[in-house]
């Protein structure tokens, strides 16, 4: 996959990118991202990318032509997605991660500032993405964000080939607490379950913890959540022991 990113900040890329999985994945050609320096598509002597905005109000926009100007020259003809990073735009979400995963390019626009100019929203962004309900200084650090959520699914990037598909969300349920050695640390003794090399006790005492967790702390995924028959009778459990001492 390439994915081409337009910014004023093309340096708040670079560490993050050059680091473990997603620098394996460049190294590997399965992934390939170019930074564009926004400043660098703006024709005039200061190149200038924002300007005030009209109607008066505080804060800079950032100013059409340097935008459509990069996106015109890298994109061609191409049906390229074209996602402007925005707190106002829909909140990201695992399902549209994956579906994003499929595309062979993409380009995230980084907005700063107050905002862009609505022409481009209008005529050249094909979609607005938030990572989250909270603001930003700027879409550098949530572009980075569905960066890494995206390369997670592009086949190859992750040791295990099935590892992005069995993480917290993919499943609908949050994953369950894990250990590993040594079985007693200071006080604190791994679960009983876990030692026992019963395989079908192991699987359903982490599908257990998976639901109660999930239960506990986002009740909303739960709803969405595809549960079995089985998955139903543990949650029954986990609710009917919730409150009693020890339980948990
Ligand atoms: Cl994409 N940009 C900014 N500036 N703030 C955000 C965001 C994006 N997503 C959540 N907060």
């Amino acid at each position: 996959m390439r994915i081409d990113v337009l910014t004023l900040f093309p340096e708040m890329f670079l560490s993050p990118l050059q680091e473990s999985i997603l620098k394996r994945a460049q190294q590997r050609g399965l992934l390939t991202i170019i930074l564009h320096q926004l400043r660098d598509y703006a024709l005039d002597r200061h190149q200038m990318t924002d300007d005030v905005p009209y109607g008066g109000g505080v804060g800079m926009v950032m100013k059409p032509e340097p935008i459509f100007r990069a996106v015109e020259t890298l994109r061609g003809s191409e049906p390229i997605p074209l996602i402007f990073l925005t707190p106002q735009g829909r909140v990201l979400t695992q399902q549209r991660v994956i579906e994003l995963a499929q595309w062979p390019r993409l380009m995230l626009l980084c907005g700063h500032y107050e905002g862009v100019d609505e022409r481009v929203r209008e005529h050249l962004v094909t979609e607005e993405i938030s990572i989250g309900d909270y603001v930003l200084t700027g879409g550098e650090l949530a572009a980075l964000v569905l960066i890494d959520a995206v390369a997670r699914f592009i086949p190859g990037v992750l040791g295990a080939e099935a590892g992005a598909w069995e993480d917290s969300h993919a499943s609908g349920l949050l994953e369950g607490p894990q250990y590993t050695r040594p079985a007693r640390f200071r006080d604190w003794s791994v679960p009983e379950v876990l030692l026992s090399g019963h395989h079908a006790h192991v699987a359903r005492w982490r599908r257990q913890q998976a639901l109660r967790r999930t239960l506990e702390r986002r009740p909303d995924l739960l709803a969405q959540a595809h549960l079995s028959p089985k998955d139903q009778q543990l949650l029954e459990q986990i609710r009917r022991s919730q409150g009693e001492p020890g339980a948990g």
